[in-house]
């Protein structure tokens, strides 16, 4: 039976992962910051539930080294775990900036560091990471989270680039703004901003209809099952990427144009 760890499973995306998973007969571990959380996904998913802050490299490569030993393989590590920080860049913290570099960018790094040389050793794998359309395109009033996503698709593609010779295989996904309580708790532990507060209706005024987890996870197993290297989804999305390689000056433009709309400038 194929096996999966998703982190940030007991919410939005990674539970949708993690259900969609579960209906194709994969054994699912469903590891959150918020175990009670991991638990109720895994219910619903025929899975087992793990309590795991991202942000601790032992405690990542503790739970990838146990699934390993007792399930004898890792089919798939999802890192998927992550937190919005929303504001004007002037008025963010370094919290704010070391805050989403800890969880967005090192919580992949760590799922990455452990998984990966356990799929070489097994001579197969799939390493599945989940960034945002704002690793692809210019997304003003959240810097560091563009920063940490835009730095997970590099880091993803480079390593794709690595992995194909062990037979391990890589992926990204960059979802636009899809409708999970992430909109709704922007700029977690952290001092809040006015486009922190209002992330829900900004998402809505910049995209018109949130994206739903459940399609995007349909959308994330077609894509692994081609094999792809970026799975983009909604096509709202996959239009801003390729007018964003088009013309990235223009890009930046209509980004602009944007903060003025959504008063952040
Ligand atoms: N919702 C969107 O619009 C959207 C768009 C693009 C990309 N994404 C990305 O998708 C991923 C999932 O987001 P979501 O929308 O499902 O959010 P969500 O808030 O619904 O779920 C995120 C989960 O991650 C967990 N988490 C947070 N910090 C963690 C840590 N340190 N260790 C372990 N778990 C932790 C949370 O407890 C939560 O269960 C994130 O990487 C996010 O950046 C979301």
């Amino acid at each position: 039976m194929r096996t999966a760890i998703v982190t940030g499973g007991a919410s939005g995306i990674g539970r949708a992962l993690c259900r969609e998973l579960g209906r194709r007969g994969a054994h699912v571990v469903v590891a959150d910051l918020d175990g009670a959380g991991a638990e109720r996904v895994a219910k619903e998913c025929g899975g087992v539930g793990a309590a795991l802050d991202v942000t601790d490299p032992q405690a990542v490569q503790d739970l990838v080294t146990a699934v390993r030993a007792e399930r004898g393989r890792l089919d798939f590590m999802f890192n998927n775990a992550g937190i919005a920080v929303g504001g004007t860049t002037d008025e963010l913290t370094l919290d704010h900036w070391d805050r989403t570099i800890d969880v967005n960018l090192r919580g992949v790094v760590h799922g990455v560091h452990a998984a990966y040389p356990v799929m070489i050793r097994q001579g197969h794998g799939h390493i599945v990471n989940t960034a945002s359309l704002a690793g692809l395109v210019p997304a003003p009033l959240m810097a560091p989270y563009t920063a940490t996503k835009h730095a997970v698709v590099g880091l993803s593609l480079a390593l794709r680039a690595e992995a194909a010779a062990h037979g391990v295989r890589v992926s990204v996904v960059c979802p636009g703004f899809t409708d999970t309580p992430l909109l709704d708790h922007a700029n977690p532990g952290l001092p809040q901003t006015a486009t922190g507060a209002g992330a829900r209706r900004s998402a809505v005024r910049t995209q018109g209809r949130l994206y739903s987890a459940d399609s995007l996870a349909v959308d994330v197993m077609r894509g692994l099952a081609r094999d792809r290297a970026l799975i983009v989804a909604p096509a709202s999305g996959r239009m801003a990427w390729r007018g964003t390689r088009l013309s990235p000056v223009l890009a930046v433009r209509a980004a602009a144009l944007a903060v003025r709309r959504l008063g952040g400038g």
